[in-house]
């Protein structure tokens, strides 16, 4: 169970408009956790943290992740809102003492990655259909995450990359290799 301690403290570092954002995503998390059989303890505690860097922004963020020791690539620099994931999971290893599997799914949680751990694609899959967020064809990722992980994640993904397309923004490098990686899984499963 997570103490009411530890959600008030996570929800603090959230700015006032984004908490119904982080606190449904922690409720979508932990309805994908029952229904996928993780641990609800890790996906509440990885959703509640997954943003807790997102105010920090520019110069400022990037100064954190170089005090984290965090390699920036191009591809960080050309998609910036991808350092709030690589941060807040430091953060929540040095602040918080998470374990190593939370942190990885708030590191991924903006980009994805090539073969993810399932609480990895829970806390993905929570923070873009949480209950705040609205956008065409959100209903049919929504069925598949409670019905077929592998398909939730891959229309996920493949709405990022057209997301990012559609405003002309970079896509990085690790978003289009997690969809990649996620049709590769598809196939050998069809191979099965
Ligand atoms: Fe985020
Ligand atoms: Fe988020």
């Amino acid at each position: 169970m997570i103490s009411e301690e530890f959600r008030s403290r996570a929800l603090a570092l959230v700015q006032p408009e984004r908490r119904e954002h982080v606190e449904g995503t922690a409720r979508t998390a932990e309805h994908l956790a029952k229904r996928w059989g993780a641990d609800v303890c890790s996906a509440v505690t990885a959703a509640l943290l997954h943003d807790c860097t997102k105010h920090i922004k520019g110069a400022e963020q990037l100064k954190l992740c170089e005090r984290y020791g965090i390699i920036i690539t191009q591809d960080d620099r050309e998609s910036p809102g991808v350092l709030h994931a690589m941060s807040g999971a430091e953060f929540a290893l040095r602040e918080f003492g998470v374990a190593r599997e939370v942190a990885d799914a708030i590191r991924t949680h903006t980009t994805g990655a090539p073969e993810m751990t399932m609480l990895q694609r829970i806390i993905y899959l929570a923070d873009l259909i949480e209950p705040t967020r609205s956008f065409r064809g959100i209903d049919e990722i929504r069925s598949l995450a409670d019905t077929d992980m592998l398909e939730a994640m891959i229309a996920a993904t493949a709405h990022t990359v057209i997301y990012l397309c559609e405003g002309r923004r970079a896509v990085h490098k690790a978003t289009v290799s997690t969809y990649n990686a996620l049709l590769r899984e598809r196939a050998r499963r069809a191979d099965k």
